[in-house]
């Protein structure tokens, strides 16, 4: 799959922006605080209606706007989809094809995304909350069984903390109460273990075979899901979810000390090791960087495998963070296959040879211009129409969202723009 274009409205320090990309690879390329993670975020947000970077909607608003909007046309294998976000103070809007979906997970899954930042080295280094969210954001794209799951487990969590709290400080007394919220928090944290076991699994497959490539068949990875539910391999979600139940019964007085719930997905970690060591704490940083590298590329294939289609790779800043050697692993795993994103200040520090006909985005202060191999292309009569059409719609939708209240003037039509000239996929 491939996303075809973009839409912002309000976005970050995007006041208004809309751009088609290439189906290959589009560099973003500007100096320092232009614009280039915003854009990648907003197609991050697109795909997965959270930003990868903040937990606050508010913060995506462009500053003093009440509303703002992401749009999209995806091409999947099927055919395009549309996507589409709203934000706004009241919350935000997701829709696919126009159509408003009452649930976010249901619109999760459209278009499929890996991002790779210089914080995904932390994947290796980081705490297990790094490597929980790496799971729970890449599968539940993938599965919205898992998602719906994860969710389920997250709010019942959150209600039997409150609720061994209140026990605790002797505010509550009813043990059935608890009971129940055993019950239902082993439900659904039994069906989350089972899911990422299966997860886990695969990726340690893909990520071994790409790790061999790079340490060229010295080091072999191999993973280790530290769940928080001791030998639970092998076991049904039922037979699992009854080992939690007891496990719960036998937890309580120190829960009820704690106020916390002990046990659980909330509570795993996955754990990489090299030639059997823990990269954790003995591996040096390069083999650190190796292993974050080839657990992302091997996201590319299980997302493949799980769902038919390749993802969109983000890449913010990571090819001047990676030795030649890895750079060229990285290009070559995407090369003609996945549609790829990555920024740079400057494109001297990409491998030019490896990366054919990218299309250059130049970023600056929230203002995009677009070389297609370094050309410009002059709009002919019937280019010059459509976009008047467009920016018609636009100025309606303006109107919409209350940007035309003061009664600024309307934007003139420009006489020149960098438009695409690939054919239509
Ligand atoms: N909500 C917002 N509204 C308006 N501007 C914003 C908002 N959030 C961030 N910005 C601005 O966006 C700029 C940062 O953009 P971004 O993070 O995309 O930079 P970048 O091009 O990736 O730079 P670098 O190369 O340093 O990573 C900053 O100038 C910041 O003030
Ligand atoms: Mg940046």
């Amino acid at each position: 799959m491939y996303l075809k274009n973009i839409d912002l409205r309000h976005f970050r320090n995007y006041e208004k922006l809309t751009l088609a990309f290439s189906p290959r690879i589009n560099v973003l390329l500007g100096r320092n605080a232009q614009g280039k993670t915003n854009l990648l975020e907003a197609i991050y947000f697109l795909a997965m209606t959270k930003s990868h970077r903040t937990s606050n909607d508010h913060e995506l608003l462009q500053f003093k706007a009440h509303h703002g909007q992401v749009k999209g046309e995806v091409q999947r294998e099927q055919g395009p989809v549309k996507l589409q976000l709203d934000l706004s103070a009241q919350g935000k809007k997701a829709l696919i094809n126009h159509i408003e979906q009452a649930r976010l997970s249901q619109y999760v899954g459209q278009m499929n995304v890996i991002l790779f930042a210089p914080e995904d080295l932390d994947l290796v280094k980081g705490a297990p909350s790094v490597r929980r969210r790496f799971i729970d954001m890449e599968f539940g794209q993938i599965d919205p069984q898992y998602l719906y799951a994860l969710t389920k487990y997250h709010a019942v969590l959150k209600q039997r903390n409150q609720y061994l709290k209140l026990l605790a400080h002797k505010e509550a007394h009813d043990r059935l109460y608890l009971d129940v919220l055993s019950e239902q928090l082993a439900e659904w944290g039994s069906q989350v273990i089972v899911m990422r076991q299966r997860f886990i699994t695969e990726l340690e497959h893909y990520a071994q075979v790409v790790h061999e490539q790079i340490s060229q068949h010295n080091e072999k990875l191999t993973f280790d899901y530290k769940c928080s539910v001791k030998d639970f391999s092998d076991m049904s979600v039922t037979e699992l979810k009854e080992k939690m139940v007891a496990e719960y019964h036998d937890l309580q007085t120190n829960e009820l000390k704690r106020g916390v719930t002990l046990l659980g997905p909330h509570r795993d970690d996955l754990r990489f090791l090299v030639n059997g060591q823990s990269v954790h704490t003995y591996g040096s940083q390069g083999q650190q960087r190796t292993t974050a590298l080839a657990v992302k590329l091997a996201e590319i294939d299980v997302m493949k495998d799980q769902t038919g289609e390749y993802p969109l790779l983000l890449l913010d800043d990571v090819l001047s963070e990676l030795d030649g050697q890895r750079q060229t692993h990285l290009l070559k795993a995407i090369q003609d296959r996945v549609q790829t994103f990555l920024t740079t200040p400057d494109m001297s520090s990409i491998a030019k040879k490896l990366i054919k006909q990218p299309r250059v985005l130049r970023i600056e202060d929230g203002q995009v211009t677009v070389e297609e191999e370094g050309q410009k292309v002059e709009l002919t009569a019937a280019q010059q129409a459509r976009v008047a059409r467009k920016m018609q719609r636009d100025a309606e939708l303006n109107a919409f969202l209350g940007l035309d209240a003061q009664g600024k003037t309307q934007p003139t039509l420009p006489t020149q723009v960098f438009y695409p000239t690939k054919k239509k996929h």
